[in-house]
């Protein structure tokens, strides 16, 4: 018997510009004909953006980042006559970054994209990487795509017409990253906690770039989230279960997971008390309730979570801060660990 063998490798690069005009990606379009994904609030708030382009709008909430939405918008696609010549441009919060991508990967499998994030979460984090998808039924991001867009349009004065909560949800995302590395995000978090709660400029366009940069570094090294990637969670796991059963925003969850694996590391020697106890200072000193109370539902969110394998969590902890480690842990251990 033959054995015929192929393999095929797909590279593909993303250019992010750090930009203040917010209709740069008119430029980077250039003569290409393209669509846009958006959503009603970033219309109503940016109206002169959104002048004289094919526009797709959809609903950009937790409940509407499904299925339906995507064939909805795939259904506007092909009456708009858009075929693989055009490029999608996403302008939004990580909700639209992450259907336009996965729109983007299947539609006529597979035009090309670009995205122009608009919240502090999706600027320093959901859309760079090339994760894109939806949630299915309770579970969040199930389906989806691996696909980094030609382009990503990072401008830091998005974050200025921002809801408080959305800030503090991004803000959320921003002190991860001073906690698995970043070591001039903490400077600031920790030396200018004024400026960064009254979003100054300078500051701003400060920590996106960096928590770019260290996103950007994470993820070369680990494209499809095998091995190093996973450190991304940090936070996550606990803070998943929380913003699917209390329905809170995302990276104020993810605060209150970062607290509760901070906990864990301590309870299982791998961080010191003194460590900790910094931690939940720079926490709390933002304002956040860094309080959690998991119970059945929560370690069954977790179990449920697409990121275990078999019954097991790569769960991370730290070692300290700036210094985090990956431990595969089983739900009954981390239930017996937050319990
Ligand atoms: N793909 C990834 O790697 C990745 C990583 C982290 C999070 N995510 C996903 O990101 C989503 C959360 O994204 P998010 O926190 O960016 O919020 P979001 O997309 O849910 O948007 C939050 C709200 O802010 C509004 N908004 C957006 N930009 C605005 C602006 N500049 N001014 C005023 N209002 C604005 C939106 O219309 C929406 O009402 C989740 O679905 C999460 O799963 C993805």
């Amino acid at each position: 018997m033959h054995t015929l063998e192929y393999s095929t490798k797909k590279i593909t690069t993303t250019s992010i510009y750090l930009s203040h005009d917010k209709q740069y990606f008119r430029t980077l379009v250039g003569d290409r004909k393209f669509v846009v994904i958006s959503s009603e609030n970033l219309i109503k708030t940016y109206p002169e953006i959104f002048h004289n382009v094919n526009l797709i709008t959809i609903d950009d909430t937790e409940e509407h980042k499904n299925l339906a939405t995507v064939e909805s918008i795939i259904g506007k696609l092909s009456a708009l006559g858009i075929d693989r010549s055009y490029i999608i441009i996403g302008i939004g919060g990580g909700i639209v970054c992450d259907i336009t991508g996965f729109v983007a990967h299947i539609y006529m499998r597979g035009v090309r994209f670009g995205l122009v994030p608009t919240t502090l979460l999706s600027l320093a984090d959901a859309a760079i990487g090339g994760k894109n998808g939806v949630n299915y039924l309770n579970y969040k991001n199930m389906i989806g795509s691996f696909d980094n867009p030609d382009f990503i349009v990072a401008n830091s004065d998005f974050v200025q017409t921002l809801p408080e909560v959305q800030y503090m949800s991004g803000l959320g995302e921003i002190i991860k990253y001073a906690l698995i590395g970043n070591s001039e995000i903490l400077k600031i978090l920790s030396s200018d906690k004024e400026k960064v709660l009254a979003r100054d400029s300078s500051t701003m366009q400060k920590i996106i770039a960096e928590a770019i940069n260290t996103k950007i570094e994470i993820v070369k090294q680990d494209p499809t989230d095998k091995g190093i990637r996973h450190i991304l969670n940090f936070g996550h796991t606990i803070g998943h279960s929380i913003e699917i059963t209390e329905n809170i925003p995302h990276g104020i969850a993810v605060v209150k997971g970062i607290n509760a694996a901070t906990d864990i590391s301590v309870k299982t020697g791998l961080l010191s008390d003194d460590k900790a106890k910094q931690i939940k200072q720079l926490l709390s000193s933002y304002g956040y309730d860094i309080s959690y109370h998991l119970g059945e539902k929560h370690i069954e969110a977790m179990a449920n979570d697409k990121k275990k394998e078999n019954s097991n969590i790569n769960f991370v902890l730290l070692e300290d801060i700036g210094k985090p480690t990956v431990r595969n842990l089983t739900i009954d251990k981390i239930a017996e660990l937050v319990g």
